[in-house]
């Protein structure tokens, strides 16, 4: 029987967007990210996921930077057997799974309350793996999380819905409570915010979308004095775009589709 859902806030809707590129990227013949739970989760929930349109586009947008996302979260835990890892605006995404860190690891997904109740219905247990259920922008949740240990954050899908001020409190309060770390997150452009806005495919959550978009991949070092950046991940030059159709590269070359990494 399918699992019934509580009603989820536009806001909170637009994980399904991303839950079912996923699922649609791992029915491809060769995934980019290969992530069975979320075609699993597809098939279970409670939800029209006929009326969602991910085009190619999309969906090799979205299977890629969590891609490129994973691949930070699990080199930063490789180097730190003792890291706490944060997933910001999780949504239904089975990221800890994918990881699979050691139990020394602790990690945590945030999201508002309505989806980590959902999360803990759908997704299994695991030693290690923790849900908190709040508003990121909320200053209180961070005091559940152990400080003092090399963490590494990540945030997928989420960004675009945070005014720039949100985002810097938000950074500026993480980077406060751990001692070091990585932060991580897909980025725009104020080009691809427009066309976040405008697109077919991205019309369900157009509304929501408050970030302004970042040209300078540099602007968050002027954020905090702490962050560094890393890495400016530009999707349509990694190498798994080798496969993708032309258009694909032409179109996220000039959106300047972007994973942005910082240490601190
Ligand atoms: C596009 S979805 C991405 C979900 C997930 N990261 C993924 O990749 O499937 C954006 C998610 O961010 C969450 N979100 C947005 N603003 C948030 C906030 N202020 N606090 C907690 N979660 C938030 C929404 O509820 C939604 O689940």
């Amino acid at each position: 029987m399918a699992v019934a859902l509580p009603a989820f806030t536009p806001l909170e809707d637009s994980l399904f967007l991303t839950l079912y590129a996923r699922a649609l990227d791992d029915r491809r013949p060769q995934p980019i990210l290969g992530d069975e739970v979320a075609d699993r989760l597809v098939g279970e929930l409670d939800y029209d996921f006929t009326q969602l349109h991910p085009d190619t586009n999309l969906i090799l947008n979205v299977a890629l930077r969590a891609r490129k996302l994973d691949q930070v979260a699990g080199s930063f835990i490789a180097r730190h057997p003792d890291a706490v890892g944060l997933d910001l605006g999780a949504g239904l995404d089975s990221r800890v799974f994918r990881l699979d860190p050691p139990e020394t690891v602790d990690w945590y997904d945030v999201e508002f309350p309505a989806v980590t109740e959902t999360r803990r219905e759908v997704l299994d247990e695991r030693a290690g793996a923790h849900v908190i259920a709040a508003d990121v922008r909320d200053p209180g949740w961070l005091d559940a999380v152990p400080a003092g240990r090399p963490a590494v954050i990540v945030a997928d899908g989420m960004m675009a819905f945070l005014s720039q001020d949100e985002l810097v409190t938000l950074w500026t309060r993480l980077i406060d409570h751990f001692s070091t770390g990585e932060i991580a997150f897909n980025s725009y452009t104020r080009f691809a915010i427009w066309i976040a806005k405008h697109a077919r495919g991205t019309k369900t959550v157009a509304d929501l979308v408050t970030f302004a978009g970042m040209d300078d991949p540099r602007a968050p070092e002027r954020w905090n004095p702490k962050l560094r950046l890393v890495r400016e991940i530009l999707l349509s030059r990694e190498p798994e775009v080798a496969e993708f159709p032309p258009g694909w590269r032409r179109y996220h070359r000039r959106t300047g589709t972007i994973v942005l990494h910082y240490e601190f």
